[in-house]
């Protein structure tokens, strides 16, 4: 059957319902998306005129996890950070790496759990190599004198990197660069 369409200033009449035009449709959707977006990211910008909003910003702890002297080069020591059940080890590498600690900047600290798919890494440091790995799932390997970088395997991003600073002889853990394995936010805790 064939229906009749008027047109009127522009606009598109069919039956009983007016249709938008493409260009009025689209810049509708685009404002009806900048409210969502401004709604969901910039919650202060939709709240009344002249309403406080307090950030709220969660930070990490800061931790010791071991002294400069205690450490034997090669020889890595397992510590908790941020959290009880996440297990990192603190490591002299005996070779300089980024974001390395101590005079010769080769103590480091990396997560030990595959950011592939969570497989454990416990005890496959290889000293030769300065690398932790393979993974027992998939192989992969991460590159702790390069911020913990895949060098092969399945996985496709770095292993979290533990910073560190140093007061003296002891080493404190500061925070997490790179996000934790089953985390959707290293502060605030494990989500599966
Ligand atoms: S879980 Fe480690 S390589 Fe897949």
């Amino acid at each position: 059957m064939k229906k009749t369409i008027a047109i009127q200033n522009g606009q598109h009449q069919h039956d009983d319902h007016v249709c938008m035009s493409r260009r009025r449709f689209l810049l509708t959707g685009g404002l009806a998306l900048g409210v969502v977006a401004l709604g969901g990211g910039l919650p202060g910008l939709v709240r009344a005129a002249g309403e406080t909003v307090s950030a709220v910003q969660a930070g990490y702890q800061r931790q010791k996890i071991g002294s400069l002297s205690a450490l034997k080069a090669g020889v890595p020591v397992d510590f908790a950070y941020p959290f009880a059940d996440v297990s990192n080890i603190l490591v002299k590498l005996g070779a300089q790496a980024g974001g390395g600690v101590g005079s010769d900047k080769d103590v480091v600290a990396f997560n030990q759990q595959c950011t592939h798919m969570g497989g454990p890494l416990q005890s496959t440091y290889k000293d030769q190599y300065q690398v932790l790995g393979p993974c027992p799932l998939h192989l992969t390997t991460f590159d702790l004198t390069h911020h913990g970088m895949v060098v092969s395997g399945h996985g496709t991003e770095s292993l979290p990197q533990i910073m560190l600073e140093l007061e003296g002889d002891d080493i404190y853990a500061v925070g997490v660069m790179g996000l934790l394995y089953g985390y959707a936010d290293n502060t605030v805790g494990r989500s599966a």
